[in-house]
């Protein structure tokens, strides 16, 4: 069944603890957390004290996304932290292999994402390395984004290679996700879908993840 990882980006920061709660009673499968440093992408969002100060209030998955310069300086932190898997960007990476290859030494899951401009061919040799590759569908940086078709094609692509390569990583997709959007990646072969705004932004938050599973 697909899962469901509400992002935090678009929770009310004023009442963290509530709303984190609220998606996990809600059935949420498991949490995005998205950290932006401001110069790999054009916005700063937080940093390891907002993980730790939730991750005892909840037992849910940590789906830690990194929007930031050279990653590899601050995973183990973010692993104290609190995270369950930390996903870099290659484009962040001076040596995306060595970054990937830490995160799972620290004993985590690691991701690979890709921005919407960016080919699966640039992390072709590196899908051995992944337990998950994180497919843009907007330009990161910001919730609250029109959804980019081209992603389909490269959830696609990814779904055909893991048969072909034997190998078992999920595919997750991220930005501008509502009910239309979550069935077209569905049917492309998603496994994972982000949701910030449809999820948090919802009257009914277990109605909104319930649509998105569907
Ligand atoms: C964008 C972030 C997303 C964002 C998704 O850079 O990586 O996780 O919060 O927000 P929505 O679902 O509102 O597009
Ligand atoms: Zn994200």
């Amino acid at each position: 069944m697909t899962k469901i990882s509400p992002s935090i980006l678009a929770a009310d920061f004023s009442k963290l603890g509530e709303d984190v709660a609220s998606v996990e009673n809600a059935g949420a499968d498991m949490l995005h957390i998205d950290i932006m440093d401001g110069m790999f992408v054009p916005n700063i969002s937080f940093g390891m004290p907002i993980i730790s100060s939730i991750r005892p209030k909840s037992k849910m998955f940590f789906d830690v996304h990194l929007m930031i310069c050279e990653p590899i300086r601050y995973i183990s932190e973010f692993k104290k932290s609190g995270a369950d898997l930390i996903t870099v960007h290659v484009e962040a990476c001076e040596d995306p292999e060595k970054t990937l290859k830490a995160i799972r030494e620290l004993g985590l899951k690691s991701g690979i994402s890709i921005k919407p401009g960016t080919p699966v061919s640039d992390i072709r040799e590196l899908l051995p390395l992944c337990d998950l590759v994180l497919v843009m569908s907007v330009e990161p940086g910001f919730g609250g984004q029109k959804f980019m078709p081209i992603a389909l094609d490269k959830i696609k692509e990814l779904d055909t290679l893991r048969k072909e390569l034997s190998l078992s990583y999920e595919i997750e997709v991220d930005g501008g996700i509502n009910e239309e959007t979550a069935k077209l990646c569905v049917d492309a072969g998603v496994d994972i879908l982000v949701a910030g705004s449809s999820v948090f932004r919802s009257d009914d938050r277990k109605a909104a993840i319930d649509i998105l599973r569907k």
